[in-house]
């Protein structure tokens, strides 16, 4: 049961992503997996006044939201108005937070050339869609044409598949793939410029070398994390509740699927198939998932 500032959250709907479905391989002894979730608020901790029970919300718990309820705290959770859907919602918290602070750490991006690699996973389109909407020329880095087809619409004026077939300089770079990809991109890095690294979703280690004057002669390197922030989790949920809410904001939903799917949809999900985010519906008559297997 929920304690103080926590409420009791019965789930309808959760999201999984990729960087999660990673951390199966080796699970932290008590981790349980699940940090994007809506639902409806079924109880609510002792000195808890805000949200009532029966209120409609999007969480961010800490873990544990791959299931029926989940006790998140209040600072984690923003209120959904009725006409966002369950599935758009549970599509919002770990990419959507991901993306609103990625542009806090690159300040103003109106006129300026930005490069994002991986740019076909939840948190690219949610970036490509903000970064936009500010005035950024984006380039983007995806797999196929197809999983380009909805950045396009969303305001990337140039798709590419392979970071060499740009040409830059880039002012900002947003790199999340790793391995030769990072290198590459900072070879394509206008002089002064910023280069944000939010992960290696190629699993593959970054070697750079200093003394490789290809690219810019000086620029700046920051490493990412959405969990280091001056923001709370419940202020930039509310954020991302309104830019959905006013049409400002997209959640592109690449696959829907019930939960006792998630074996196969979190497959498809590391296998690259998944374009966005996926969510997953809870129906409380099905039968509960399998086990999910150590290695997805
Ligand atoms: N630092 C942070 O705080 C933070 C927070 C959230 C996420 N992340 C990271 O940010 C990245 C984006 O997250 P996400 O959930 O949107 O993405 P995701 O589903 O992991 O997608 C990443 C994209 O990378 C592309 N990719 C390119 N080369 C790849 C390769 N060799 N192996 C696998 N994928 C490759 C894939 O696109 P194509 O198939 O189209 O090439 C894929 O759609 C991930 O690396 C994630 O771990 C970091």
């Amino acid at each position: 049961m929920p304690g103080p500032g926590e409420v009791l959250v019965s789930i309808e709907t959760y999201s999984p992503n990729r960087g999660e479905a990673f951390l199966l391989e080796s699970p932290r002894p008590g981790w349980r997996p699940g940090k994007d979730v809506a639902g409806t608020v079924a109880a609510t901790g002792p000195d808890v006044t805000w949200p009532e029970v029966g209120t409609r919300v999007v969480a961010h718990p800490e873990s544990g939201g791959w299931a029926e309820r989940v006790v998140v705290p209040v600072s984690r959770l923003a209120v959904l108005p009725d006409d966002i859907d369950m599935v758009v919602a549970a599509a919002l918290p770990l990419a959507g937070l991901t993306a609103l602070r990625l542009l806090k750490v690159c300040g103003p991006l109106a006129g300026k050339t930005v490069l994002i690699t991986g740019a076909s996973g939840g948190v690219g389109h949610y970036l490509v869609e903000l970064a936009a909407s500010q005035g950024a020329i984006l380039t983007v880095v995806v797999g196929t044409p197809e999983r380009g087809r909805r950045l396009r619409e969303l305001g990337a004026a140039d798709i590419v598949h392979d970071v060499t077939a740009t040409v830059g300089p880039f002012d900002v770079v947003i790199e999340s793939v790793g391995g030769d990809v990072l290198p590459q991109a900072w070879a394509r890095l206008a002089g002064r410029g910023l280069l944000v690294w939010l992960g290696q979703a190629s699993r593959e280690p970054v070697t750079l070398d200093f003394f490789d004057w290809s690219g810019a002669e000086s620029g700046t390197l920051r490493k990412f994390s959405y969990a280091d922030s001056d923001s709370g989790e419940g202020d930039d949920l509310a954020t991302l509740v309104r830019l959905v809410h006013t049409g400002r904001l997209h959640p592109e939903i690449g696959d829907v699927r019930p939960w006792s799917d998630t074996c196969a949809a979190l497959a498809d999900l590391v296998a690259r198939k998944v374009r966005g985010n996926l969510v997953l519906k809870i129906d409380p008559g099905a039968p509960e998932p399998a086990a999910v297997p150590d290695e997805p």
